[in-house]
């Protein structure tokens, strides 16, 4: 590895920020804007001709304009003479539409997959929603490293809401693997309920007859809350004292605080790949660490 650069995508300055300082290494934001018509102008404002360049950005809330970032700023790293180019991505969009469930259907996350692979050297990121698609590899050409901040988050929880001994829930089927890795961290059990989707911001859960005492969800995504707070209300329902929630990126689209708070949900907490009031799990140490050792 020659000398390494890390560039701040608009999404990421303050990870991309922290991310260089463990690393020792140069940063800059890149320089962007919008137009009036809404079109995306970047610029890569240091110079990057032989060097490393790392780039952070997570692509939250506004995928699309992050994505084409992104896209624009690592093709111009390449134009400008990078030895290499490598994406640090730690929430990745578009994966949940992984199948085409309908016929026509765009499989975004095999198009996201071949847009990025196209124009980065290797990827990193933070517990990637797989669920049909087991491995990244079968959406990106390129090299894609899956990290892990469950265990690290689900200590974190015990601590923040001062928890002893919780049940784990995974709110769905698609959340065992996560549940399941923090009960082994936590030496807690667990149960995995039932999900049925009623539509983009509706679910049903089922799948629970009795519990007792104290019940912390486990899951990857937190977007519109839909899923947390029909789960909580389930669990108050059957007999749950208290319940909170630990999630790896927490979207939190227009109204899930409301939805999640008003489900009787007593503490929320993520990690910082999506910031947020509740972010309080970086991700910068499992980031930084794995980049020293790999590159
Ligand atoms: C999908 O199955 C994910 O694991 C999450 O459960 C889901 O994306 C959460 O979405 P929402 O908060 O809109 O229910």
């Amino acid at each position: 590895m020659g000398e390494m650069l890390v560039l701040g995508g608009s999404a990421s300055i303050y990870l991309a920020k922290s991310i260089s300082e463990s690393l020792n290494a140069r940063f800059a934001p890149l320089d962007t804007k919008i137009f009036p018509d809404g079109e995306i102008y970047v610029r890569i404002p240091i110079n990057v001709d032989g060097k490393d360049v790392i780039i952070v950005q997570s692509m939250y809330r506004t995928p699309n304009f992050f994505l084409i970032e992104l896209i624009f700023a690592a093709e111009t790293l390449r134009e400008l003479g990078a030895r290499r180019v490598v994406g640090v991505i730690p929430y990745l969009p578009y994966l949940r539409q992984d199948e085409r469930f309908k016929p026509g259907e765009a499989v975004s996350a095999k198009i996201v997959g071949t847009m990025l692979g196209a124009r980065l050297d290797k990827i990193y990121t933070v517990d990637a929603h797989l669920h049909r698609i087991r491995t990244l590899k079968e959406i990106f050409e390129v090299e894609v490293i899956n990290l892990s901040i469950i265990s690290e988050l689900a200590r974190a929880a015990i601590k923040e809401f001062g928890l002893n001994n919780p049940i784990l829930i995974a709110p769905d089927e698609e959340a065992e693997q996560w549940v399941e890795k923090a009960a082994e961290t936590l030496n807690c059990n667990y149960i995995v309920l039932r999900k049925e989707r009623i539509g983009d911001e509706e679910v049903s859960i089922t799948g629970l007859e009795r519990i007792t005492g104290v019940a912390l969800i486990i899951d990857d995504i937190i977007s519109t809350g839909g899923t947390v707070a029909e789960a909580a209300k389930l669990l108050y329902e059957r007999g749950a004292e208290r319940v909170y929630v630990s999630a790896v990126h927490g979207i939190f689209v227009k109204g899930a605080e409301k939805r999640l708070f008003g489900s009787g949900i007593r503490g929320v907490l993520t990690s910082d790949s999506i910031p947020s009031p509740y972010s309080k799990v970086s991700i910068a140490p499992l980031i930084s660490n794995i980049l020293r050792k790999e590159l």
